[in-house]
């Protein structure tokens, strides 16, 4: 059935103007003014509201197994919150196992059959050698186009800088992007060490072991190896202020590097990590200083800064007590791990259906980013850079109906009880929001209407992704 949305004002990375939109078959096949509604069309009026493209995440850990317990979110309850927070596109990491690629993806294939939202992944870069690297076109025709490389897990993660630059190389030949954890194992290991011996376990460890420096020269290494590779990087969940300046300074000078950062780099810093809570605030890296906030939203407001992903990966803050998740409950051990120690803390934190809805009121009403700026990070930039435009991240002819429909004066008090992740807590837990996600559309079905969910378990699809924009 064809669906019209009448009167709304569309709102997408370069323009803001009032206009109709007609669905048919999953597709916007118009956008205009005074559209006539074909027979038989279902009719919305959007008088008085926004309509953005659907949020696409290009950052989430969705059933990670880490730390001796799993990410508390899985591949429905994660994509069910992210779609009442706007979002219907999400990008996952997939673990890169030593079966080798095929049974990698396939495993996390199994684990998204659930899908409730359109998905792809990532994968993991956990090992580097010349089996790998013949490998790797295997992925391209697996549809993901994308490596995530480590410069910190010694030992688990991490590929040395040897490896990372063959990789890159290896990468650009085949029109493949490398996305980058940019911090210093090296600094890093032996500050643990230091830090447990003087008896040091309580949750701010986890940020004074992991120093913004380390974050700050790994983000300019990569650049400058990306540089010299001749292809590209993404340098992912930016979080210190001077890997801004280090972007920044490596863009000026030609370098094909672009850079992520996460909500929780823009409001938080390692203060929180010093309240009785603070293992709520624990992932890598860590929360720097409220200067480093500041910095990165002018790097978001000057474009210096690409994207907004999440990096979802929630673990509940008290494991042995459950919650109630559509009507069951469920408990799995979470920060309480490290109770006595930080480095047992899992680390990772909840945030996909917090983002745009955070990011509306406290980016966009509060003045530190427009409303175009906004979709751009959140949509349109993810969707180019990781080859899913113009069918993502698009209010144009010819691309998926993904729609959100804002209510801007719609307002919450927001915490764990409004946001549908399934964790124990919520970062931004009693934050005043205005402007809301009212109706979401994933391929023209209509899966959240105001607090209604609407979707379905396996009603999400794989995209397989092509090579992306350098942007
Ligand atoms: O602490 C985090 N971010 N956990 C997820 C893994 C990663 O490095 O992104
Ligand atoms: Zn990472
Ligand atoms: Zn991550």
């Amino acid at each position: 059935m064809p669906i019209l949305i009448k009167n709304g004002t569309l709102v997408t990375a370069s323009e803001t103007f009032p206009a109709d939109i007609l669905i048919l078959d999953e597709k916007i096949v118009a956008i205009g003014s005074h559209l006539p509604a074909p027979q038989g069309c279902q009719v919305w009026d959007a008088a008085g509201k926004f309509i953005t493209p659907g949020g696409v995440d290009p950052h989430t850990h969705f059933d990670l197994p880490m730390f001796g317990t799993v990410s508390s979110d899985d591949h429905y309850t994660g994509h069910k919150a992210a779609a009442f927070g706007g979002t219907t596109t999400v990008m996952d990491f997939v673990v890169h196992e030593p079966e080798g690629f095929a049974a990698s993806v396939q495993a996390w294939q199994q684990k998204a059959a659930k899908a409730a939202i359109d998905y792809s992944f990532h994968m993991n870069l956990t090992r580097w050698d010349e089996t790998v690297s013949a490998a790797l076109p295997q992925l391209l025709q697996m549809g993901i186009t994308t490596l995530k490389v480590f410069t910190a897990y010694n030992q688990r993660l991490r590929l040395g800088d040897g490896e990372i630059f063959a990789a890159l190389r290896r990468a650009g030949e085949l029109g493949m992007l490398v996305m980058a954890h940019c911090e210093n194992g090296d600094v890093i290991e032996p500050l643990i060490a230091d830090a447990l011996a003087k008896g040091n376990t309580s949750p701010e460890w986890h940020a004074h072991t992991r120093p913004a420096w380390g974050a700050v020269e790994s983000t300019l290494r990569l650049a400058a190896m990306a540089a010299q590779a001749n292809a590209p990087v993404y340098i992912v969940h930016m979080n210190a202020g001077g890997e801004a300046d280090m972007l920044t300074y490596a863009r000026q000078r030609g370098a094909p590097v672009m850079g992520e950062t996460c909500p929780q780099y823009l409001f938080f810093s390692v203060e929180h990590l010093q309240r009785p809570d603070g293992a709520k605030w624990v992932c890598s890296p860590p929360m720097r200083s409220e200067a480093d906030n500041a910095r990165l939203w002018q790097a978001l407001r000057s474009g210096e800064i690409q994207t907004i992903g999440t990096d979802h990966c929630p673990f509940f803050f008290n494991g042995s007590e459950p919650i109630v998740y559509e009507g069951k409950p469920i408990a799995i051990p979470g920060k309480e791990l490290g109770a006595d120690d930080f480095t047992k803390i899992p680390n990772g934190l909840p945030g996909v259906g917090d983002r745009l809805p955070v990011l509306w009121t406290h980016g966009v009403q509060a003045g530190r980013i427009n409303a175009n700026q906004f979709v751009a990070l959140t949509s349109t930039n993810p969707a180019k850079i990781f080859g899913l435009y113009p069918r993502k991240g698009a209010l144009l002819p010819g691309a998926d109906a993904d729609l959100v429909i804002w209510d801007p004066h719609k307002q919450v008090r927001h915490g764990v009880a409004h946001s549908h992740q399934r964790t124990d807590y919520n970062l931004y837990e009693g934050w005043q929001l205005t402007g809301l996600p009212e109706k979401v559309f994933l391929r023209g079905k209509l899966i959240v209407d105001g607090e209604k969910w609407l979707g379905e378990a396996g009603g999400g699809q794989f995209l397989p992704r092509g090579r992306g924009e350098v942007l």
